[in-house]
């Protein structure tokens, strides 16, 4: 079997006592490669004036092989072009861009400083596979040094429609480097859909049926890989969290209210705003809900240098002393928000815990924080998840409430509607959700991804042709 080199922004190296690195991609990433020997090269997170030579750790048979970035790169590379243009456009939120052609050549540069780095450690039989928005010119880099590798990319994030996207600045460019890719995988059929009218009506590429595309001497194909979760997995680390320390000092703090949670990177793409005004609707609209429901919003900081997050933390901020300063009693606080890091055990119990999850991003490509709480579930006595229409898992998890995060009024009766959900129709909605998520275990989504990337005849809709989607 030929060896899988895997490129990513962030690595998941293991921790000092080889424990994998948690967080999305991470798992679901070192879940594909445990699987074959394997290389995973990236940005180690760390910034010096001048990078030394690329960090190495063997882990069984995957070598992770971290680079720094020295300060400009960083900034312009990750602060800049990554995460305050392509991130908003492609979350649909163009207004929020801000574009500079400094930035642009930072995050040209950082690619080709990974090729670089990586030309020589290739193969000639290695299948390549490339995550996300940061990456997008890698192949081209690696094809200019002569690479003639399978190529694959996956973004994770979503592909908004044709109109949005030429609002990015060099579009055209970015999407032809995309051309260089063999496969290029993403989360939902509407992703896909979008990319595919993109290719054939503004750079005019020529295709049978939307999966398979020639433009110019290019030949790519473009396929659904929604990303799954370690469902058992999760479960049993749910199960065991209730018999762990945090459980007993969670159960003692509710004193027998209901508990809703929301889980989320502290980010505006989460709709945490959105939110937290639904929750004050509702407490508002159903008084009598005052003083037996505690909201637990966990939603630790991220990419804090970035203006635009240090103002979606203000205002979360001003949201939560509003509302606790509102509705609070002196032996009731409706809203207890955490924004430091929790460990996976201490997510999976408030989960497990939980009578609601609340998962109303504005726009997400996937969102692993709705499968995880539907495989934390107590299949006997389980939550309801309230899940927002822009969140990619809601193509899978259509058994979930599915709310319109912007209906503030909406919001807040899902919530009420969950609070009175009979336990009948919570285990049929359960049952259903988590035979989905079996369905499309992880395990096999790195598979799935592999063997399209090198076996040309392998379907592109993955997970239909497992007949597990709605
Ligand atoms: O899900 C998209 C993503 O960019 C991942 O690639 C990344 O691990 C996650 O969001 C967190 O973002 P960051 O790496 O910027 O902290």
């Amino acid at each position: 079997m030929s060896r899988l080199v895997v490129i990513s922004n962030r690595v998941g190296m293991p921790d000092a006592e080889g424990r994998p690195a948690p967080g999305g991609l991470a798992v679901a990433v070192a879940a594909t490669l445990r699987e074959r020997e394997g290389l995973w090269f990236g940005w180690s997170g760390q910034v010096a004036e001048v990078p030394a030579e690329p960090t190495t750790l063997q882990n069984d048979n995957i070598t992770y092989m971290v680079t720094d970035l020295p300060p400009q790169d960083f900034q312009e590379y990750y602060n800049g072009f990554a995460n305050r243009v392509l991130w908003p456009i492609l979350h649909y939120r163009v207004d929020l861009a801000e574009f500079t052609e400094a930035d642009f050549g930072g995050y040209l540069r950082v690619n080709e400083f990974f090729a670089e780095r990586l030309s020589p450690l290739l193969q000639p039989d290695d299948v390549l596979w490339v995550h996300d928005y940061h990456l997008i010119p890698l192949a081209v880099a690696l094809r200019e040094r002569g690479h003639r590798n399978r190529i694959g990319f996956f973004l994770h994030i979503p592909m908004p429609p044709p109109d949005l996207l030429t609002a990015l600045p060099h579009h055209e460019e970015l999407v032809r480097a995309l051309t260089e890719y063999n496969l290029i995988g993403f989360q939902t059929e509407n992703d896909a859909d979008n990319f595919a009218r993109y290719l054939t009506r503004v750079v005019g590429a020529a295709t049978p049926d939307s999966r398979r595309f020639s433009l110019g001497h290019q030949h790519f194909r473009v396929g659904v890989f929604p990303v799954g979760v370690d469902v058992e997995g999760f479960r049993r680390l749910a199960e065991e969290a209730e018999h762990g320390p945090l459980a007993a000092k969670l159960e003692e703090s509710l004193v027998g209210r209901a508990l809703m949670v929301g889980v989320d990177r502290l980010d505006y793409s989460k709709g945490i705003t959105n939110r937290l005004d639904a929750y004050e609707r509702f407490l508002e609209k159903y008084p009598e809900r005052q003083g037996k429901v505690t909201c637990l919003q966990i939603a630790p900081g991220s990419r804090q240098e970035i203006p635009e997050y240090a103002e979606i933390d203000a205002a979360v901020s001003a949201r939560v002393g509003h509302i606790n300063g509102r509705f609070a009693a002196v032996s009731w606080v409706p809203l207890r928000f955490v924004s430091r890091n929790l460990g996976r055990e201490d997510i999976a119990l408030v989960m497990r815990r939980a009578r609601i999850g609340l998962v109303t991003p504005l726009r997400d490509g996937m969102n692993l924080v709705a499968k995880e709480f539907v495989a934390a579930q107590d299949p006997a006595d389980p939550g309801v998840l309230i899940l927002s229409q822009f969140a990619g898992a809601a193509a899978e998890l259509g058994a979930a409430l599915i709310v319109n995060p912007h209906d503030r009024d909406a919001l807040a009766d899902a919530i009420e509607r969950a609070l009175e959900m009979p336990l009948e129709e919570r285990q049929a909605r359960h049952q259903e959700m988590y035979s989905v998520l079996e369905a499309n275990h992880i395990r096999y989504w790195g598979h799935g991804f592999i063997e399209a990337l090198t076996r040309p005849g392998v379907p592109l809709n993955w997970l239909s042709s497992r007949g597990a989607n709605r």
